[in-house]
């Protein structure tokens, strides 16, 4: 009896450390997933360009204006790299975006608005393709109409 006793203001105290851990558990709780984890992280998103690369190229819309890109391996390369970064930094993942400005890189090219809503509905059809959720889906959208103004007309 003596002995539980003496045992007491350890129990106690050990009872105060389980109950002070329970309540930072509930007090921080782990932080709401970025869109980038959400999008399945650097490989489902690089997946996602691939797709859309190809169904631009397939899209007779606008193909055209993709046509010295396709010819060059390198060019073609350094778009896929340069989307796949913006993608990841826009949507909140570990990547650096160093391409150029939306402006400088469509500068001269009188992009249409009608071009642009093509483009977006090749993304929209490769963000399908893979099952991505229509709150993804919007939340990517979300961070790239902001750069029409910077694309078209330009
Ligand atoms: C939200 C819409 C768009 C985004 C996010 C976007 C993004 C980009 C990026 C990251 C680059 C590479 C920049 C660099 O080389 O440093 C690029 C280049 C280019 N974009 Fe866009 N773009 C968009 C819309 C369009 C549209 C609508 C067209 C034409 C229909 C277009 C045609 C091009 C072309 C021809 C290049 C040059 C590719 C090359 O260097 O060979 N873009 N764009």
């Amino acid at each position: 009896m003596k002995r539980i006793i003496r045992l007491l203001p350890a129990l106690f105290l050990a009872v105060l450390v389980v109950a002070a851990c329970k309540d930072k558990e509930t007090m921080d709780p782990q932080p709401d997933p970025t869109l980038y984890e959400r999008l399945g992280g650097i490989n489902a998103i690089s997946a996602v360009v691939d797709q859309f690369l190809a169904n631009v190229v397939a899209d007779n819309s606008i193909n055209g204006r993709f046509a010295a890109t396709v010819a060059d391996p390198f060019r073609t390369q350094l778009l896929r790299n340069n989307l796949i970064d913006q993608v990841c930094a826009g949507s909140g993942g570990p990547c650096q975006y160093k391409g150029k400005t939306m402006k400088e890189a469509h500068t001269g090219m009188n992009i249409t608005d009608a071009e642009f809503n093509a483009l977006v509905g090749d993304l929209v059809a490769a963000l399908d393709q893979f099952n991505v959720p229509e709150q993804e889906k919007n939340e990517l959208l979300a961070i790239l109409g902001p750069m029409r103004p910077d694309i078209v007309g330009q």
